[in-house]
């Protein structure tokens, strides 16, 4: 999303540069201009203040219903070549200007029903189309109703989310529903089972800083489960600021709908390979991608026509009608549960109301979420694209995998290690664009290491990268350039140890190789702050122990770790420890299983772990580590989160 990130415009901040801004659209009506403002900050969903080209052709390409193709390219590459100074970014100053070099009636129409595409967008933040922050932002009611619904059902019986359960969808009351911290930590632990541990919340007397508490243990939470938080903090979640409550809360719950769409975790997806296709190539799909193989897979069997997408294709009920009449039968099949489905909507011409009757059918099989009838006629892709995935959740309704009615060896498929899923979730929290699914293959094209390359201060020369969509012929040849680029700079401006490494293996996705350097990339990120804080001096492995040792000894613990391997790491004593010296008070010593003369059962370990974790994040560290690489001493996440909490007290000293 934010290749080149630039310091945001003064454009949308300053109001010297409104001022400018106010005489130059005197063409523009006042009306247009706020949609276009609208239009803006849809597409910069990440704040930037900026939108680059491709998130411009996400645009159109929604558009792109009423336009046709050529036409869709044509007004891309006017904007790539509008963007005058050549940055790559568009400003909504540039976006303004381009609009009216453009302003051919069809094309200003087809932009406005691209914005207003989906009724029910709230606009909020002033009316002057700038707000006192200098932005405007916009909500979607339908989303906000779909997600309250969500977490209704899903924390029905949480005991300690009773005191705001369930949330009317009807008002604004999700916004303070989550103002203290609760329910996102729950809606988390949903999502990604034991992110976080349950001791940790704050659920009693909640005065302002116990929310805060909570809210930072749910940021730096999801960010552990490769949310995108950048954007977004504790005071955010407070004022419950609409765009970004939901787009927070869409990114949890997507992880979470999103956990089992993959082949290791559900064998039955194999029966999705098509003729002639490798396993490799089914594995290396989104789980948006097999969510629609799914759909159509279940659409052949029923002999009707295949969709192409969650938006204009469902938007008449008939391919979400044979859907489930599929996961019906093959419920009744393999004799788990008997519902006919009604398929007599079909007959109803009135498409709102026959998508009603489809999700009455759909609410038999418990499956009615995430949309209403007019998400669906709509076309609202989003959350149907939720809709579809929890049916598949709730009812895959596939076979044991078979290829010609033979069992399928599927015992050398591996799910991912935990060392690559926690790499991903790093990478994906920092926002980077497309989304890794999966380590390898997504990252084979160097463009996302080119990114992370920026986050850690490596200046990246974006006019020698090779951008999709690339050539039919040599495509892999341009992939390969951009991975050879990434190798230089790691070698010769970040100094990294590249041993042996070159951009064809990068580009070939070889674990070894990709995880050397991504690890190098990670560690830079998290030494990175340090560095920011102390004398700018280099910061390496031996200062982070000594300021462990030293800050342990100061505060009269008894722990000390002699390196990141220490054997005494797997209690997780020493960072408990190290906690309650950096915020004292935070420590409930009655949870702490000390052991005799620091001898724990593997169980215990796992409990002290997994509070560690929960607590370092709660007092503000963004700690990727896991329970599991505590108990286990895995020494590199050992350092990351060593390193964390190093930041974090330093921090506290500085301020
Ligand atoms: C969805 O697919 C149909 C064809 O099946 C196509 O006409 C339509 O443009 C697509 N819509 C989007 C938003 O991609
Ligand atoms: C959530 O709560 C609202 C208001 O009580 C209710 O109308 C809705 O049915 C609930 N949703 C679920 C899924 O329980
Ligand atoms: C929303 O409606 C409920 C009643 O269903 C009410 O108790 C609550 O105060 C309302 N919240 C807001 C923010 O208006
Ligand atoms: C988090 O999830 C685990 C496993 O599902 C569960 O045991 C624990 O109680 C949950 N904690 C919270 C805070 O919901
Ligand atoms: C603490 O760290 C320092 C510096 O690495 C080391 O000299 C010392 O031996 C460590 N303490 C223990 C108990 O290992």
């Amino acid at each position: 999303m934010d290749r080149a990130r630039l310091p945001v415009s003064p454009f949308l901040h300053g109001h010297k540069a409104e001022a400018t801004m106010e005489n130059r659209v005197t063409q523009i009506s006042r009306e247009d201009l706020e949609d276009l403002r609208e239009a803006f900050n849809k597409i910069d969903i990440d704040n930037s203040g900026y939108v680059s080209d491709f998130e411009l052709q996400e645009l159109f390409r929604e558009a792109s219903f009423s336009l046709p193709g050529y036409k869709v390219r044509e007004i891309v590459e006017i904007f790539v070549a509008g963007d005058t100074n050549k940055d790559e970014k568009i400003s909504f100053e540039e976006f303004v200007a381009i609009y009216q070099e453009l302003k051919s009636k069809q094309f200003s129409e087809t932009f406005k029903k691209t914005i207003t595409r989906r009724d029910g967008i709230r606009s909020f933040g002033g009316t002057s189309g700038v707000s006192s922050e200098g932005t405007q932002h916009s909500y979607s009611d339908e989303e906000k109703v779909a997600f309250v619904n969500w977490i209704n059902k899903s924390l029905a019986k949480d005991p300690d989310c009773q005191h705001v359960l369930p949330i009317n969808p009807d008002n604004e009351s999700l916004f303070t529903s989550l103002r203290d911290g609760i329910l996102l930590c729950k809606m988390i632990n949903l999502s990604q089972p034991d992110t976080i541990d349950e001791r940790v919340i704050n659920t009693k007397k909640l005065t302002t800083f116990k929310m805060t508490e909570n809210l930072v243990l749910a940021l730096n939470s999801a960010s552990a489960i490769g949310c995108t938080v950048v954007n977004i903090d504790a005071h955010d979640l407070m004022a419950g600021k609409p765009h970004l409550v939901l787009g927070l809360l869409w990114q949890i719950i997507k992880v979470g709908l999103f956990a089992d769409i993959e082949i290791s975790r559900n064998e039955g997806l194999i029966c999705l390979l098509i003729d002639g296709e490798e396993l490799d190539h089914l594995m290396s799909l989104s789980p948006e991608e097999l969510l629609l193989r799914w759909v159509n897979y279940h659409l052949r069997n029923a002999g009707t026509d295949t969709i192409r997408n969650f938006s204009e294709d469902i938007k008449d009920s008939r391919a979400y009608f044979y859907l489930l009449d599929q996961i019906a039968s093959h419920e009744e099949r393999e004799h788990k549960m008997i519902v006919k489905i009604d398929m007599s909507g079909l007959n109803e011409h009135n498409l709102d109301q026959r998508a009603e009757l489809m999700l009455r059918q759909a609410a038999r099989l418990d499956c009615r979420q995430f949309v209403s009838p007019h998400d669906v006629t709509s076309g609202n892709s989003k959350l149907n694209l939720a809709f579809v995935a929890n049916l598949f959740n709730m009812h895959a309704g596939l076979q044991k995998a078979q290829i010609n009615g033979n069992d399928i060896d599927t015992a050398h498929i591996e799910g991912e290690s935990r060392e690559e899923k926690t790499f991903r979730n790093w990478i994906n929290s920092l926002g980077v664009n497309p989304y890794v699914n999966h380590l390898y293959c997504d990252l084979c094209d160097g463009l996302v290491i080119l990114q992370l390359y920026e986050k850690v201060n490596v200046p990246v020369n974006w006019k020698r990268v090779n951008n999709p969509p690339y050539p039919n012929l040599g495509a892999n040849m341009k992939k390969l350039e951009n991975c050879n680029y990434a190798v230089e700079l790691g070698r010769d401006v970040a100094h990294f140890s590249l041993v042996g490494i070159g951009g064809e293996n990068l580009n070939e996705g070889s674990p070894v190789h990709t995880l050397s350097l991504v690890w190098q990339l990670m560690r830079r990120y998290t030494v990175l702050v340090l560095s920011d804080l102390g004398d700018g001096e280099k910061v390496g492995d031996q200062i982070i122990l000594n300021w462990v040792n030293t800050t342990l000894s100061q505060k009269r613990k008894d722990t000390q770790i002699s390196s990141f391997k220490d054997k005494l790491i797997s209690t997780s004593l020493p960072v408990i420890d190290l906690i309650d010296a950096i915020a004292p008070g935070t420590v409930k010593w009655d949870m702490v299983n000390r052991g005799d003369r620091g001898v724990l059962k593997d169980a215990d370990k796992l409990d002290n772990a997994k509070y560690a974790v929960s607590l370092a994040r709660k007092i503000g560290a963004r700690v990727y580590a896991l329970p599991d690489d505590l108990v286990e001493v895995k020494p590199k996440m050992v350092l990351t989160l060593f390193a964390c909490l190093m930041g974090h007290g330093l921090k506290k000293v500085n301020r």
